[in-house]
């Protein structure tokens, strides 16, 4: 039976390698659609956690991870060997930039040396994590290909990214449409079937290149949109032009505008990484990205300008940033959710305690802040701590934080996210 008529039937086991934001969930949804899969992560604790049937992903509530892995459907181990019970393989590794802003793909490579271990005849392997165009065929195809074995024939290769936002309660794993490009048509076929089974929506697209460049387009487009509206942040404060209002007013119209909102920095594991992925394999082309380069800038420097502009604001009230005391709300990288990678709440925090403040942070999400030079734990949000504070610094509107308490309180309130909707002499805005 051809692969993809298998797959159709349900008649396969699958494997999800590196087991994290992306990786549980479509664990859960391909389980769910009745595949039984087998996680593989090199955490120990991740995949004790799994098999202790308890969840450290937001997005996939324990509830729903307990049943899948008592009834069998969902298995986890840190042994490679169990890729040679499976059909299917979906790479959910990460993919860093190294300090030269350089793709580092070391985890796909690595992972992809295990997979190559095992690969036998009638398998489909699937890259999902982010990654410049290129990777699949130039990097994975020859690895898997030394074994002997010709794709579109013994086995099946291809890219689709990952495209989930983590906290998003409304659009997930299953609901997001997905983009899929095989390095044949017969591989392509066989991912299509795989997210089939588990997703509303698929899209099939040429090539592995396209489906890698797809998602390197869709956040340099929000890179270069966030870097936009951040020059303009810092525009309309000379002009001293509320930039909040001028957004929220050009998005009354209907067409030909989408609204993008500046803020205290990039945070998360994607737009201010994958941008970079693209400029760096564009730039082996002999071609300068020039709106990444630019956005990049401008957005990189935006913890810099936050600071200046705290600083401004305690001057306005005859103090420096020098022995007062700062408190900064919501550390992790987006609203609602607890992670914290690239957060630009943490260079915020080395600045202000560079110049000599005395800098504490409150977040519901976040027991510990460790980043960027600082580790401290969470103080807690209270009266008293809000007076006893000189400023406050909005970093991240978390949904569940009181604004009416935190503005009767505070002395003095630094909004990076017009967040606070209230008019009042304590609150500056950026
Ligand atoms: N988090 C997001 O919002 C998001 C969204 C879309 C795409 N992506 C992309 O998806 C990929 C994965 O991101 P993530 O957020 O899930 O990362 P993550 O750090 O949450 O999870 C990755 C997991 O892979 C494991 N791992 C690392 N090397 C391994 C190896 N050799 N073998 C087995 N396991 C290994 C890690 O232990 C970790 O548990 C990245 O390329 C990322 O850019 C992430």
């Amino acid at each position: 039976m051809k692969l993809a008529e298998k797959i159709k039937k349900k008649k396969i086991r699958s494997a999800v390698i590196g087991l994290g934001y992306v990786g549980l969930p479509l664990v859960t949804e391909l389980a769910e659609a009745g595949v039984e899969v087998v996680g593989i992560d090199l955490d120990k604790r991740k995949v004790d956690s799994i098999n202790n049937k308890k969840s450290y992903i937001q997005d996939v509530p324990t509830e729903r991870l307990k049943g899948l892995v008592s009834r069998g459907m969902i298995s986890a181990t840190t042994c490679y060997s169990a890729l040679r019970n499976v059909d299917t393989v979906n790479i959910c590794v990460p993919t860093p930039l190294r300090k030269t802003k350089e793709p580092d793909i070391s985890y796909i490579v690595k992972s992809a040396e295990q997979i190559a271990k095992y690969i036998r005849k009638g398998q489909l392997i699937i890259l999902e994590s982010t990654t410049y165009p290129g990777t699949t065929d130039e990097v994975l195809l020859p690895m898997f290909e030394a074994k002997g074995l010709k794709v579109g024939k013994d086995f099946y290769l291809a890219f689709s990214p990952e495209r989930v936002d983590p906290g998003n309660p409304i659009y997930n794993t299953k609901n997001i449409p997905r983009v899929v490009g095989g390095i044949t048509p017969a591989c392509t076929e066989a991912a299509v079937a795989l997210y089939g089974l588990a997703i509303d929506n698929v899209f099939p697209v040429s090539s592995t290149r396209v489906a890698e460049s797809v998602k390197l387009l869709e956040n340099t487009f929000r890179s270069v949109n966030i870097g936009l509206v951040n020059e303009l942040a810092l525009m309309c404060d000379k002009m001293n032009i509320d930039v909040w209002e001028v957004i929220d007013a050009a998005k009354t119209k209907p067409f030909g505008f989408m609204a993008f909102y500046p803020g205290p920095g990039l945070g998360g594991h994607c737009i201010p990484i994958d941008p970079f992925y693209l400029a760096w394999k564009a730039r082996l082309f002999g071609f300068e990205a020039r709106f990444i380069e630019l956005a990049g800038q401008i957005n990189r420097a935006m913890p810099e300008y936050v600071v200046s502009r705290v600083s401004d604001a305690l001057n306005e009230k005859g103090k420096s940033v020098k022995g007062s005391k700062i408190l900064v709300l919501g550390v992790a990288y987006k609203k609602d959710v607890s992670d914290c990678r690239e957060s630009p709440a943490f260079e915020i925090m080395q600045f202000l305690n560079a110049k000599g403040a005395q800098v504490s942070y409150y977040d519901p999400y976040v027991a510990k802040a460790e980043g960027n030079g600082v580790k401290m734990k969470r103080t807690k949000l209270t009266r008293q701590t809000l007076k006893k504070n000189d400023c406050v610094v909005l970093v991240t509107a978390h949904s569940n934080f009181n604004y009416e308490f935190i503005v009767k309180n505070a002395k003095l309130i630094f909004d990076t996210r017009d967040a606070v909707k209230v008019k009042n002499s304590k609150v500056v805005k950026l």
